[in-house]
């Protein structure tokens, strides 16, 4: 097939991120002819680009437009009105994924359990359930930690309006206040369509994780602190295979997610991520359906673990899509 891989104007920048070189070399050694495009600042060359390649498929990696995370599902929805064939999650999956907010309504329907919650905006309460300290204060729609410190999590009312009062400010957009699950962390990656299966599970480990700080994947230990020491967040969590975890455990967490992926009405691919409190009580908190690919990611490693290599993993969400499309 002829794939255009359309990834983010600013994300990725092969030095730094080894993503579209894999990608290409995944998707050649299957056989296809790939061309990279960036969804720009201005939409028209984007469109010329399409017109001129006329892709079979286009591998779509965007998530962001014009810097702006809130608009990545209006370049899916652009493909869909270029009658163009994609990748990944329809508009509805991703709007449903990339509100946080909108996606703990929606599994709560579905009565797939996420934190407790509140969400607020200038003063105002758009709804307000029955939360207890500590809370956890986080915009709804970003991604990557983005305005998740360790500042985030508080315990008292002062700390809590001090923080929804700095991230309004900041995010100009509701705040989010979650219940603070104290657990372990999961991501579980997802594959398939009318098949969907879950991956073997990645834990992120904190148990060298600075003590005294509530453990969480806060920016810092995401892309740790400014200057060249990672530092202590970054150097304390680690992606590891869980081993002392039941198989009935495994299964459920597993379950949580694959339920998620379908109550989101998400395709191809996604990663979930989910805590698991100390009384296996199991928790959503949040779904990535455009989650990284790069081979060293959670989502790569887990499909390697379970017998998917990388370039075959590349080729298989590629075939998911096309084959959503002869249906
Ligand atoms: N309700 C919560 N309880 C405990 N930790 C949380 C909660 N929500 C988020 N976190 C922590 O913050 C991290 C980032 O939050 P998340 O909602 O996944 O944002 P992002 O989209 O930026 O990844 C999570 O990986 C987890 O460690
Ligand atoms: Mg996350």
């Amino acid at each position: 097939m002829k794939i255009t891989v359309l990834h983010s104007k600013d994300a990725l920048d092969p030095p730094f991120d080894p993503l579209l070189d894999q990608l290409d070399a995944a998707l050649a050694e299957n056989g296809h002819t790939s061309r990279r495009l960036a969804a720009d600042d201005a939409v028209e060359p984007m469109i010329a680009a399409l017109r001129d390649f006329q892709p079979d498929l286009v591998f779509n990696l965007a998530e962001s437009f014009r810097g702006k995370s809130s608009l990545e599902s209006n370049v899916a929805a652009l493909l869909n009105l270029l009658d163009l064939r994609y990748t990944g999650s329809s508009p509805a999956g991703l709007i449903l994924a990339g509100d946080k907010t909108l996606t703990k309504k929606v599994l709560a329907f579905h009565g797939i359990q996420s934190a407790k919650f509140a969400t607020m905006y200038r003063g105002q309460s758009d709804w307000v359930g029955d939360i207890d300290f500590p809370l956890l204060v986080k915009p709804p729609q970003e991604d990557a930690s983005l305005g998740i410190t360790q500042k985030s999590v508080v315990n008292d009312v002062k700390e809590l309006l001090d923080v929804i009062s700095s991230t309004q400010q900041e995010y100009q957009s509701p705040v989010l206040v979650e219940e603070f699950i104290d657990g372990r962390e999961f991501y579980v990656g997802v594959i398939g369509n009318s098949k969907v299966e879950a991956l073997p599970l990645i834990e992120l480990d904190f148990s060298k994780f600075p003590v005294g700080l509530p453990k969480i994947a806060s920016w810092e230990a995401k892309w740790g602190d400014d200057g060249d020491e990672k530092g202590a967040q970054f150097e304390g969590t680690q992606a590891i295979f869980p081993t002392n975890l039941s198989d009935e455990l495994t299964e459920k967490i597993q379950r949580a997610a694959i339920d998620s992926f379908q109550a989101l009405r998400l395709r191809d691919y996604a990663r979930i991520d989910i805590r698991v409190t100390p009384e296996e009580e199991i928790y959503v908190i949040e779904a990535n359906p455009n989650c990284y690919l790069e081979r060293h990611s959670e989502f790569a490693r887990a499909a390697q673990k379970g017998g998917l290599e990388y370039n075959a993993l590349i080729a298989r969400i590629a075939e998911l899509a096309s084959a959503r499309y002869s249906r």
